[in-house]
Order: C-alpha cells, then sequence, then structure tokens
C-alpha cells in the first residue's frame, strides 16, 4: 500500500452535484423556493434505510477514520438547490448515520459564492484533507481550495478550517475553461513520490479531466494535456482508480502495476447519466488509455441505468473492499419537494470490482445492509405460467429486500431481436411488462396496489439474435404512480450473461420510494424513484409474475422485511 496502512483512516471521496447558475439549465434554479422552510416533514415517500438528511436537499457523499464520514451538498433553508454548504454525518457502518454541523460553508473570498464538490485523500502522518470547488463570484468563476481538519484527534472531524496559506490551490490557466472546472478527485501517488489529481471539464462539446501534478500537495502543476477527453460534453464528479484483475478485493487509489485495470467514470451533466470505461492508466505519460472494446461514449457501460448521479468510490483498508456511492434526486415535482420537505436520497453503499469476465465492473449493495434484514420468507419452484403473479405475502412489502432466482426449460420462444434495438431504455418502453412475450417479460412487481392500478415491474425479457441471446432487464416506472404529472421512466440496461443454465437472478432494495435493482450478481443495476397513491405502507404488495408463453420457475425467493435504519 502507497498510503500508509497504519492509518487506520479511510480514505474518503466525494462527489457532489453541482449547478451553474441555470445556464445549462439543468439544474434549475427556484429562488421563490431555495429559502421556503420546511413546517412539517411528509413521511408516505420517505425512504426507512437509503441515507436522506433529516430534511432539505442532499446529494453527494464521502467518508473517513475508523468512522465513515459522508458530506453532501445540502441546503439548510429549503428543499430546492439553494445556500448550498457541506453537511456531513459519520457512521460506524455504512447503515446508521449520525448528522454533525455542516463541515465547510461559504465564508472565504475563494469561496464567498459556493463550496461545490470534492473529494478527500488521506494523507500518511497528516490525515485528511479535503479539496473542493469554491466559486469566487456571480458569474461562477470556479477554484481548487481545500479544508483540513480543526482537530486531528476529535474522532468525528466536526470542525473544518481552510488555511490562508496556499488557498485556493488551482485557479484554471487561460487555456482552462474556468466557468467549467470543478470536482477535484482524490490524490494519488505516485512512484515517482508525486501526488496527483483529476479536475473534470470541457472545452465546447468535449469533455475533459486535467490532471494536477504535486510534491507537497500545496504547489500544483497541470500537465500540458488532460488525462483524458471525449465528446460526451461537461465531465462532472470525474472518479479515478485501480481495481484488481482477479479478485473483489479493492485497491488503494494509488495503486499501479500489471495485475490492475484502470476505472474513469464521469457524470455528464448533458445526458445526466454516468459512464465509465476500463483502461490502462500510463503514469510516465501521464495519460489513461480506455481499451479497445470499452465504449468511450454516451453508449458506454453504468454502474447503474436508472436514477443514478454524482456518484464517487473510495478504498475502505478496514473492509479491503472499494465503496461505490450515487446519490438519486426526485421524479415528482419541485412543489412537491417542498411540501415533502425533502429531496434527494443516496443509493445503498455498493461494492464494486472486476467481474470475472474482466469486460465490465460488478456493484453488490455492502455486506452491512443485511444488519437490517427483519422477517423473512421464502418461495420456491413456483410455476408461473404465461399471465400469471403470485403474491409474496408475509413481508412490509414496502420496506423490503427481495433476493429471486428465476429459471427456464430453454430459449426457444424467444422473441427475434431487430439490431436496431440498441437502446435499452427505448425497447423497454416499447415492450414493457404488459407486451405478452416469449421468454419473459418475467420478475417481480414491486410496490403493487392489491388490484394493480399501480406497479413498478423489475423483470427480464430474453431475445433471440443471429449469434447470441440478448437480455434487457427493466425497471419500470411507467404505471408507478397514478399521478400524472411525474417524471415516469422505464429504465433498463441490457445483462451480458451467459443462459446456458437456464437461469436469472435479481435482487430488489424496495424503500417506499426507491426501487434499487441489482441484476445476475450487479452486472445490471438500475435505481428507480416512484410515488404511488395507493401501494404505501401496508397497502404495498409484492408478487412474481410471468407474461411470456415460455413458463418460468420461481427456483428460489428470499425476501426480508427490512428495519429502518438510525438516520438522525
Ligand atoms: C439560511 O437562512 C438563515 C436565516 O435567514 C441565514 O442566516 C443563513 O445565512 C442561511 N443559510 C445559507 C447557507 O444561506
Ligand atoms: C465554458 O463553460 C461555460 C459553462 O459551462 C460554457 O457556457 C461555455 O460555453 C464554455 N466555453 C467553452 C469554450 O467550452
Ligand atoms: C511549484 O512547482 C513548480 C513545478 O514543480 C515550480 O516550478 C515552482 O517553482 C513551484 N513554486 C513554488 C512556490 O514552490
Ligand atoms: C432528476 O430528475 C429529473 C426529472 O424530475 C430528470 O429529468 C433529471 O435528469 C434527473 N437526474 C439528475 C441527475 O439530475
Ligand atoms: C401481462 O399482460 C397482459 C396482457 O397484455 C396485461 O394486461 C397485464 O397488465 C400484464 N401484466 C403486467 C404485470 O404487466
Amino acid at each position: 500500500m502507497v498510503l500508509s496502512k497504519a492509518i487506520t483512516i479511510f480514505i474518503a471521496a466525494i462527489c457532489l452535484l453541482l449547478t451553474n447558475n441555470g445556464v445549462e439549465a439543468f439544474h434549475k434554479i427556484y429562488p421563490h423556493l431555495q429559502s421556503v422552510s420546511t413546517l412539517s416533514v411528509s413521511e408516505t415517500h420517505r425512504t426507512a434505510y437509503h441515507f436522506q438528511p433529516p430534511r432539505n436537499w442532499i446529494n453527494g457523499p464521502m467518508y473517513y477514520n475508523g468512522y465513515y464520514h459522508l458530506f453532501y451538498q445540502y441546503n439548510p433553508n429549503g428543499s430546492v438547490w439553494g445556500n448550498i454548504v457541506w453537511a456531513h454525518s459519520v457512521s460506524k457502518d455504512l447503515i446508521n448515520w449520525k448528522a454533525l454541523e455542516p463541515a465547510i460553508y461559504p465564508s472565504k473570498p475563494f469561496d464567498k459564492y459556493g463550496c461545490w464538490s470534492g473529494s478527500a485523500t488521506i494523507l500518511p502522518d497528516k490525515g485528511p484533507v479535503i479539496q473542493y470547488t469554491g466559486i469566487i463570484d456571480e458569474k461562477n468563476t470556479q477554484v481548487q481550495c481545500y479544508a483540513v481538519p480543526e482537530d486531528i484527534n476529535d474522532p468525528f472531524l466536526t470542525k473544518w478550517v481552510k488555511p490562508d496559506e496556499n488557498n485556493p490551490f488551482v485557479i484554471a490557466d487561460l487555456d482552462v475553461n474556468g466557468s467549467a472546472f470543478r470536482d477535484p478527485t482524490t490524490a494519488w501517488k505516485g512512484k515517482d513520490g508525486n501526488w496527483r489529481l483529476l479536475v473534470g471539464s470541457r472545452n465546447k462539446d468535449k469533455g475533459m479531466a486535467y490532471l494536477y501534478r504535486s510534491k507537497d500537495f500545496m504547489n500544483w502543476t497541470r500537465a500540458k494535456k488532460p488525462i483524458h477527453s471525449a465528446d460526451t460534453g461537461m465531465w462532472e464528479c470525474p472518479d479515478f482508480y485501480p481495481v484488481l484483475l482477479k479478485g473483489k478485493n479493492g485497491l488503494d487509489t494509488s495503486i499501479e502495476g500489471n495485475h490492475v485495470t484502470h476505472v474513469l467514470k464521469n457524470s455528464l451533466d448533458m445526458t445526466r447519466f454516468e459512464y465509465y470505461t476500463l483502461g490502462t492508466y500510463l503514469s510516465k505519460k501521464e495519460k489513461y488509455v480506455p481499451r479497445k472494446n470499452s465504449e468511450d461514449s454516451w453508449a458506454g457501460l453504468r454502474y447503474d441505468y436508472g436514477n443514478f448521479y454524482a456518484s464517487k468510490s473510495f478504498f475502505d483498508p478496514s473492509k479491503n473492499r472499494r465503496v461505490l456511492w450515487g446519490w438519486a434526486n426526485e421524479s415528482d415535482t419541485k412543489e412537491d419537494d417542498v411540501k415533502k420537505g425533502w429531496a434527494g436520497v443516496q443509493a445503498i453503499p455498493r461494492t464494486v470490482w472486476l467481474d470475472s469476465s474482466e469486460k465490465q465492473l460488478l456493484n453488490w449493495p455492502v455486506v452491512e445492509l443485511d444488519t437490517l434484514r427483519d422477517k423473512k420468507v421464502t418461495m420456491n419452484n413456483q410455476k408461473l405460467e404465461k399471465g400469471k403473479h403470485v403474491e409474496v405475502t408475509g413481508i412490509t412489502a414496502a420496506q423490503a429486500d427481495v433476493e429471486v432466482t428465476f429459471s427456464f426449460s430453454n430459449l426457444d420462444k424467444a422473441e427475434a431481436y431487430d439490431p436496431k434495438w440498441v437502446n435499452a431504455q427505448d425497447l423497454c418502453s416499447q415492450k414493457g411488462s404488459k407486451v405478452e412475450g416469449g421468454v419473459g417479460p418475467f420478475g417481480l412487481l414491486t410496490l403493487a396496489s392489491i388490484n394493480l392500478e399501480e406497479f413498478t415491474p423489475v423483470f427480464f425479457r430474453v431475445f433471440k439474435a443471429p449469434k447470441k441471446h440478448v437480455v434487457l432487464l427493466c425497471s419500470d416506472a411507467s404505471s408507478s404512480s397514478l399521478k400524472s404529472n411525474i417524471y415516469k421512466p422505464s429504465f433498463a440496461g441490457f445483462v451480458d450473461v451467459d443462459l446456458a443454465t437456464n437461469k436469472l437472478s435479481l435482487r430488489s432494495l424496495i424503500d417506499h420510494s426507491v426501487v434499487e435493482t441489482f441484476g445476475e450478481g450487479g452486472k445490471t443495476n438500475i435505481l428507480s424513484r416512484v410515488y404511488p397513491e395507493l401501494a404505501v405502507a401496508n397497502q404495498a404488495h409484492l408478487f412474481v409474475f410471468n407474461n411470456g408463453t415460455e413458463p418460468v420457475t420461481v427456483e428460489s425467493l428470499n425476501a426480508w422485511s427490512m428495519k429502518s435504519a438510525d438516520i438522525k
């Protein structure tokens, strides 16, 4: 390990979603709402085990020191974007959280107009440093600043200070777009002893990550060329780290060598989703080169094909794993958010590692989540003919964890695949659960009302292409709520799976307004936000279903009621 193992401190990373003054309008500004105070907090769709602040607006994670730390962009005065500070919560297990006072808020000339996203790095012998983007004027000019704990012996690291020396530590050079220059990554230390970090940026429609290098962590110099760039618009929240070619363990961000491959993930401001590539880090040349077969475009691989943005990962040396945090926004209206008194949830933290195929990453909920599992029910060898649905009873269906494996006898009945179907989400909205198929649609009906006026189906459909089968995983919100004015996307992704076993499996974490699904052991994952009106609390039901001509069997299903996490 390059970073001292002796320090039992966890490396932290934060990525917080940013706005750009409404210029690009992805983050709309609601001056009339951003300081409307919350009188009461609506509980109907409030999640019980996904992290939320007690109230108001969140969007970012982080973590650190025997305690996991989560820093997040937070509006203390309203539940739409505005007045952003770095709120701070701590946890021993990534599941139960205690809120502290805000760690960073505008207080200096270099961050007077905002404290936006950043990351933390643990310096051997010195402890953590947070590097973040400060806004210095009303034009949203962005500079990179840092903060350090006031008292390194305080286990919670409650108070943070921003030294005047060397702050800001990076300002944009003349050839860098200073109003699109943000989200410093966790720094890593090269074999030459120099620290390096990336800052996201753009030049016209090209997204890029600039690399900065420093011997002393204070004086940073830019490498002439970005470490990498692609025609995918502004890169927010870049994340860059090594993964083992073989095995599940995570690696410290500074590890290099032939036994690893690198991951570069960017959050795309233009499309509001993220993608990653796998590739080689040529440290001497300060270059990252995606592998030939790792698509470097909007069609690239994603951690999650649903509502999942501004994600960041960190290495957790206490459990030798890399943990990934993502943020999911609301898909109801801003006025609903004001009424609810909160907006935004964190996805369940996920362990991330390279699939044995070496073609993609896998994500799986951290093992600590299992401590919330309560009453368990099972279903085995339940046959489902076409058109059938069977209820899974005996658990709290609005707050549950479900693992299920389906099997079928063969793929003869699979529908023909049209090569035009390259976009999974379009295919899902065209062929939802209601359109009968051959092999599939089959899966779960989550957050369903008893007579299916409302349901969020999570299901597979298998297609036959000339040389292979194509497997689609859908999480379709189109029938999730009787409410009409909300965003109900048919999220979907393809699953790269060998069907020789004639089996497909999935796990769904259901939490009132979240359905977070992991397909085939974490190959294809989808987080959906839904707002049922009937299927709430004990009126919510869970079913298994099949709408394909090939009969399927629920080979095994384990479902648990989930306890609420302790989030204060
Ligand atoms: C929130 O509102 C209070 C009272 O109006 C004000 O003093 C404070 O500066 C506001 N906080 C932020 C971060 O804008
Ligand atoms: C610089 O960034 C701003 C904010 O994203 C954008 O409006 C402008 O077009 C960018 N300029 C170039 C040359 O990309
Ligand atoms: C900062 O680093 C650069 C490149 O290594 C060097 O040329 C410069 O003198 C340094 N500046 C200070 C103030 O140390
Ligand atoms: C958030 O929600 C809206 C719909 O309400 C959606 O269009 C947008 O792309 C979402 N995602 C992000 C990352 O902002
Ligand atoms: C199954 O297909 C039938 C016929 O198209 C449809 O009415 C029903 O809603 C579908 N079931 C689900 C769960 O989508």
